[in-house]
């Protein structure tokens, strides 16, 4: 082969490779060309038998050629990796798929929220069963036997004679039972009443219970505590109203409202035009609790509060009707963020 045909060929190659529209069309002629047993490794065997004359020219020319397509190979393998990208048929501009995430419930959040500044109180969380006994729901807590609430009609009874706990107050009693004074407990947990459900009543609810025992506690520290707690809860502008009240555990008993969060106190929907939201009811534990427990109430006193927790959540979040925290509705749920 003389350097006339060896530039001829060098042509050839280079048209072939421009006319390689895809990587392997582009690794064929490589492969034809450059390949150990390629065009180019015969021609270079033929350089060393040609003419001494004509060896050095054809020898360079040949080499060129060699280094040259190498090149331009590289090069246009790099371009149709680049074409192969742009002609893809996927958008990378498009937004990804997020796999959906969970959100804790509302009333998980309050919970939450509620045992989290009472620990930072000196609280800590206190736990009983809800099929509870009628002595730790009622009888211990020194409720008649002809008080209304026992009535079938207000409480759901077992089978067996116990119950299902209308309110989280027993756990006082099996606190108390099990360790002597000081005690400073919060029990959340869920209660149950025969209610007929309707925007602001549910068979089904949740409350929060605090217990404070000590040598001197007092009405005033009752009054402290839950209204530290409402402001770090509300809010600092919140207002906290306690009114008389009667419950049979407790002596002093009040029942305590918030200002309502959603009008500010003008009145509103919510609060029904009156400014105050009630909360639960509270007070000094009465002697004859203390007893049932075999605490000395010559010298310890204490402070007991309940505490309802859908009231907060709805409150807090402006939900005007209780089933919304029931009805699993994930586009509700989802709204409601700590
Ligand atoms: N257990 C009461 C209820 O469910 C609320 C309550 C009132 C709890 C006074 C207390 C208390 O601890 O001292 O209505």
């Amino acid at each position: 082969m003389n350097t006339e045909e060896l530039l001829k060929l060098k042509q050839r190659a280079l048209e072939e490779l421009q006319a390689a529209g895809a990587p392997a069309a582009l690794e064929e002629l490589r492969v034809k060309y450059l390949g150990r047993r390629g065009l180019l490794a015969e021609i270079m065997q033929g350089v060393k038998n040609a003419d001494p004359a004509e060896r050095p020219l054809l020898g360079r020319v040949a080499n060129e050629f060699k280094n040259e397509l190498g090149r331009r190979v590289d090069q246009r393998r790099r371009e149709l990796q680049q074409t192969d990208v742009k002609i893809a048929p996927c958008d990378w501009t498009l937004p990804g798929r997020w796999p959906r995430q969970g959100t804790r419930h509302p009333i998980s959040i309050v919970i939450e929220e509620v045992t989290a500044i009472f620990a930072a109180m000196g609280f800590t969380v206190a736990d009983g069963p809800d099929m509870e006994t009628a002595y730790y729901n009622f009888d211990a807590l020194n409720t008649p036997d002809d008080h209304p609430a026992r009535d079938p009609q207000d409480t759901f009874w077992l089978a067996d004679g116990r119950l299902l706990r209308t309110q989280t107050s027993p756990v006082q009693i099996r606190v108390m039972e099990t360790q002597p004074p000081p005690v400073r407990i919060i029990a959340p947990g869920r209660v149950y009443r025969r209610d007929t459900t309707d925007a602001t009543h549910s068979a089904n609810f949740h409350q929060v219970e605090g217990l404070y025992v000590d040598r001197g506690v007092s009405m005033a520290d009752l009054k402290n505590d839950i209204t530290c707690f409402a402001r770090r809860m509300m809010g600092a502008d919140v207002k906290v109203r306690f009114r008389p009240h009667f419950f049979p555990f407790t002596e002093p008993s009040v029942e305590y409202d918030f200002s309502c969060h959603v009008c500010g106190g003008r009145g509103c929907r919510v609060c029904k035009n009156s400014g105050w939201i009630e909360i639960s009811g509270a007070g000094l534990v009465h002697p004859q609790v203390f007893a049932k427990v075999n605490y000395d109430y010559e010298q310890y006193t204490g402070y007991a509060f309940g505490l309802g927790v859908e009231r907060i959540a709805m409150i807090k979040y402006g939900i005007h009707d209780i089933r919304a925290l029931y009805a699993n509705d994930l586009r509700f749920l989802e709204q409601i963020r700590p």
